[in-house]
This record gives structure tokens, sequence and C-alpha cells, in this order.
């Protein structure tokens, strides 16, 4: 049974600690870590990422981080939960996918890293009771990830943040909150024709 941990708008929607810590039961098994976030855009601060870290190994809880976004921030850089020492790395499985930073949305290919034992039962579970991503999106998967990385980092530089104006039309949008400082998600959107500042909900 999922249970949501609410960010507020007012610490620029970092996830809070307390509230996290408040949301953990006994029969809390993992925590799903979403930075940068979609949809708010907000990056986790690295003090929040230790907090949760420290959580996780004093609850013997698994942490799934989705880092999806991990190329696309305005500043600064994306901290991995992972990477804040070896106990959790061990209790943390950092998920991804192909769509943003390689632009391969459609294409249904993403990838886990964690503990070998974990990904080998999550391959013998995927292959047996659900479907698997075509050969075809396996090796694109296996060029991009492999293959020169420059493109990945001229996107940086290429998505700037949403100009003043644009930021106070998008946040008038109903039912839409857009950060201006960190995520790129409301640029990458609308680049990809996806979701445009003035149009409808993400
Ligand atoms: C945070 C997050 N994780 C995962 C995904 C899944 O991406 P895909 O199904 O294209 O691999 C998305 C897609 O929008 C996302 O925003």
């Amino acid at each position: 049974m999922p249970v949501a941990v609410e960010t507020r708008e007012a610490t620029g929607f970092d996830l809070d600690p307390d509230r996290l810590r408040a949301a953990v039961t006994p029969r809390t098994k993992l925590i799903v870590l979403n930075s940068p976030n979609n949809p708010t855009g907000a990056v986790f601060s690295r003090a929040a990422l230790e907090a949760v870290a420290r959580l996780a190994v004093e609850r013997g809880l698994w942490v799934v981080a989705d880092e999806c976004y991990e190329s696309l921030t305005f500043e600064g850089r994306h901290v991995s939960v992972a990477s804040l020492g070896p106990e959790i790395k061990a209790r943390t499985i950092v998920v991804n996918t192909c769509s943003k930073a390689y632009a391969m949305t459609g294409w249904r290919i993403g990838y886990a890293a964690g503990a070998r034992e974990l990904i080998r039962a999550m391959t013998d579970v995927q292959s047996q009771v659900t479907s698997n991503p075509s050969s075809i999106a396996q090796w694109a998967a296996v060029e991009a990830l492999s293959g020169p990385q420059d493109e990945v980092r001229q996107d940086g530089r290429r998505v700037r943040p949403p100009a003043p104006a644009d930021h106070r039309r998008a946040q008038r949008a109903p039912r839409r909150v857009v950060r201006d400082a960190e995520g790129r998600l409301l640029r990458l959107r609308e680049r990809l024709g996806a979701l445009r500042p003035d149009v409808g909900a993400g």
C-alpha cells in the first residue's frame, strides 16, 4: 500500500525528512524517491537525501531511486542517494530510462542498477511475468548509453530555464506548478511538444 509523502511549494518541493520519517511504519518495505522530480521539477537537497539514507539504513528499508531526469538540471549537479555511502548503496536500486536524456520516449526501454542478487531476481520475474523490451530497443539503449555523451551534456546547456514571463504564465495555468530554478521539465516538455505551459496539466 503506497503512502505519498507530500512536499510543499514553500520549501521548493524539497523532500521533508520529518514527514518521510513520520510516514514510515513497521510495515514499510521501501522508499520510492524521484529526484529530479516530475511534476514539481524539484531537485532534492543533499541534506534531504542524506536523511533518507540514514532512515533507510537505520530501518533496513530499500530505496528505489528514479533518476530519469538526472542529466536535465539547470544548476548544480544531480546527487544520487546511492552515492552517499556503501551502506545506502547496498540498499538502493537506481532506475532510469532512455526516454529523457536520449529522447527515446516510446521505445519503452529503461534499466535498473542495484545489488547483483536483487537484479537477478528482478530479471527472473521480468522475463517470466511481464513482457520484455524488443531487441531493437535494447540495442538502441546500448548504443545510447555507451556512445558519445556530448549531446546529453549539450542538452543541459541548450535547454534554458523558463523566462520569467513564461514561468509566470505557467504558474497561472490550472493544476500546474512549475519551478523556475531546478528542473527542466517545462522546457523539455515544450521542446518535445508533449505539453506547452499554456495547455492543460501534466
Ligand atoms: C519520473 C519518471 N519516471 C519514469 C518515467 C518513465 O519513463 P518511460 O516510461 O518513458 O521509460 C517518467 C516518464 O515521464 C517519469 O517522469
